[in-house]
């Protein structure tokens, strides 16, 4: 997971700096600032942090002026648990954490019981998927004991699931120990799952007969809907008609809307892909922006789609927000094309106060970009129907993050601007395919990663996780992306103006600097009330509980990188606590947090741990030979990637 890993395995996606590098030369916010401060006074290092956090806005200064305005988050009163890595879990004390679906678990009454030295994918199809990321948690009714469970299953790790074939990579085994069956497995391990679940007597339960309970997959009928349904580009062999696809792929984080749909987000679409474009072809710049060519998967072997030689145009059906209804398990899945094609992180959003909904979305890669989208029409909570055709229709905005703490929602509109026949762009579907390249025309600020982005509904400030970006170099320092070589990430808090999530005008601040706050050249910026384990590195997900509450869960925290495993953090954000990080669960050795997800009414917390056994920091670790076996510690029982349910011992609300 470090740079220097060589291998293109889907977890090194996530870190890849090699692939969809953003080649433009809009200016970084050093250049900004140094336009406004002479170039001799732009220090380096640490102490051109201090500098540039000097020209914006810091509302913590502010904060501690003033007492912390009445009706805003209580802190957090759990006692945080000690910082480390082992074998399994912890949950803080007082708290119990349930493994409540594992992968291989029968979802339906008719599937099999799981075996994984006998895995076939007609099997997988009806069992639980691999390395859940996106947890959503879809009241019945409005119950809290009762709903639907939408969980995305990102990738697959093949040494982890298969016995005997160990890592298979382009680059030094060739895919040689994939066969067609085990390609296949892969595809149904992929995509996500409806899982109704019900709470008695303080346990959860998986109701395995439920009507809802559904696999997706990587290969699972699906439409493509908005502004590129149809369009050229999107035709394919099988599909000449551009508006049907099979499968979603590399679905990271998520949403939920108010109309009780999930929204899954296409990320590293690009690692699924094998063959060249010949540099002149049509869709090389774009293929190029996006990072593929790099395969991580040997499913082209075996399905010709996945073939850029063979079917050129697959890869552009990719990369998409899907929206699909759990309460319809006949429900086409829909590819939200106006929302953009980029490395989706996540899909959260906030009903505006005039009623539109505005979705924030982070496209996850070095230098990429923070986005948003406002649908043009408006919520009906009356009218479920009408909502469910919301997201096709609306305007995608890039973010800019001026020097002086204000900062611009750049729209995405074909004719405007740049976006024009003279850049390549002869129609929305265009602006769309190529969403990078049009944000890169419009001067868009690039970001350390941009992952899960969550708005606060009793603030109506927005956090953006920005994972981390080790290329960063010091003339590349910007004060939305304030350190060279950053390691550990940060978080920035968006203010829109008045409070309305449409507008174009917002301000901005760092709330956060991660990283081990106790080492001076990390430049991390966590509160002094903050202990040696409530520091983290890494934010990815997050989520804001029902009391306006930040909780941030981590990847790429290791016993080397920071001397502790990935994680689940809560993040006092208010008055003179602000900064104040505790730490509430820890994943088993080789894993990362997703998640996190709350009931409304905040007593039930899902956890996925993604990935648990993974090689950490290099050491071998396969089927054969894990570093654990997380959760059933079982002999001949491989670690499985799982969901778990956080409550508290007794009941009460998580806190
Ligand atoms: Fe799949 Fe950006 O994490
Ligand atoms: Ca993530
Ligand atoms: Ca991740």
């Amino acid at each position: 997971m470090n740079d220097t890993t060589t291998r293109l395995r889907a977890s090194d996606l996530e870190d890849s700096g090699d692939v969809g590098c953003n080649p433009t030369e809009n200016l970084t916010m050093g250049e900004v600032i140094a336009t406004r401060f002479n170039r001799r006074d732009l220090l380096r290092g640490a102490l051109a942090v201090a500098a540039i956090s000097a020209t914006v806005g810091n509302r913590a200064l502010a904060a501690n002026e003033q007492p912390a305005k009445k009706g805003l988050a209580p802190s957090f009163d759990f006692k945080e648990i000690e910082a480390g890595v082992d074998h399994t879990h912890h949950v803080a004390e007082g708290y119990d954490a349930q493994v409540l679906l594992r992968w291989g678990d029968p979802i339906f009454p008719d599937a099999p019981e799981f075996d994984p030295a006998s895995q076939s994918a007609d099997k997988q199809r009806r069992q639980f998927g691999y390395n859940s990321d996106f947890v959503g948690y879809v009241p019945i009714d409005g119950s809290s004991d009762h709903g639907l469970l939408v969980v995305n299953h990102e990738y697959t790790n093949e040494e982890l699931m298969f016995p005997g074939v160990g890592v298979q990579d382009i680059k030094d085994v060739n895919f040689s120990g994939m066969t067609r069956e085990l390609v296949d497995i892969e595809i149904a391990a992929h995509g996500g799952a409806v899982v109704e679940i019900q709470r008695r007597n303080g346990r959860w339960e998986v109701v395995k007969n439920s009507k809802y309970n559904r696999r997706i997959t990587a290969d699972t009928p699906m439409d493509i809907t908005g502004p590129a349904a149809g369009h050229d580009r999107m035709k394919t062999v099988a599909d000449p008609a551009g508006r049907k696809v099979l499968g979603m792929i590399n679905n990271c984080a998520g949403g939920v809307t108010p109309w009780g749909t999930w929204l899954s987000c296409e990320e590293n679409f690009n690692g699924y892909f094998q063959g060249k474009l010949a540099d002149n072809h049509a869709e090389a710049r774009n293929y190029k922006r996006y990072g593929l060519g790099s395969p991580a998967y040997a499913w082209g072997k075996f399905h010709d789609r996945f073939d850029l030689a063979k079917e050129p145009n697959e890869p552009n059906r990719f990369g998409w927000v899907v929206e699909i209804d759990p309460f319809d398990p006949t429900f086409v899945p829909r590819k939200r094309t106006a929302l953009g094609r980029t490395k989706h992180e996540g899909a959260a959003g906030i009903t505006n106060q005039d009623g539109r909904y505005v979705i924030y979305l982070g496209d996850d890669e070095r230098f990429d970009y923070v986005y948003k989208f406002v649908t043009a029409g408006k919520v009906d909570p009356a009218n479920r129907a009408a909502n469910l055709g919301l997201l096709d229709e609306g305007t995608l905005y890039v973010a800019k993050y001026d020097a002086d703490g204000k900062g611009t929602w750049l729209p995405l509109v074909h004719g405007q601007g740049p976006l024009t026949e003279a850049n390549g762009f002869r129609s929305q579907a265009d602006v769309l395919i190529e969403t990078r390249r049009a944000a890169d025309l419009l001067g868009a600020t690039k970001m350390d990663r941009p992952e899960d982005i969550e708005a606060n509904p009793a603030t109506n400030r927005v956090y953006v996780m920005l994972t981390n970006n080790t290329r960063r170099k010091d003339e590349q320092v910007d004060p939305a992306n304030p350190r060279a070589n950053n390691a550990f990430g940060h978080i920035v808090e968006m203010m829109p103006e008045g409070g309305d999530h449409t507008a174009t005008a917002f301000t901005w601040e760092v709330l956060v600097k991660c990283g081990d706050p106790s080492v001076a050249s990390v430049g991390a910026t966590f509160s002094s009330e903050t202990t040696k384990n409530g520091w983290f590195g890494m934010p990815d997900n997050c989520a804001v509980d029902s009391q306006g509450r930040l909780w941030i869960s981590t990847d790429g925290n290791s016993a080397k990188a920071t001397g502790r495993a990935d994680g689940l953090w809560a993040l006092e954000t208010e008055g003179e606590m602000r900064g104040t990080s505790r730490h509430f669960f820890r994943v088993p050795i080789g894993a990362e947090m997703c998640g996190p997800f709350f009931t409304p009414n905040d007593e039930s917390l899902f956890l996925a741990v993604q990935h648990p056994g993974e090689a950490d920091e290099g050491s071998p670790a396969s089927f054969d030979n894990p570093i654990t076996r997380w959760p059933d510690f079982k002999d001949g029982m491989p670690p499985r990637p799982s969901v778990l349910v956080v409550t508290k011992n007794g009941g009460g609300k998580i806190a």
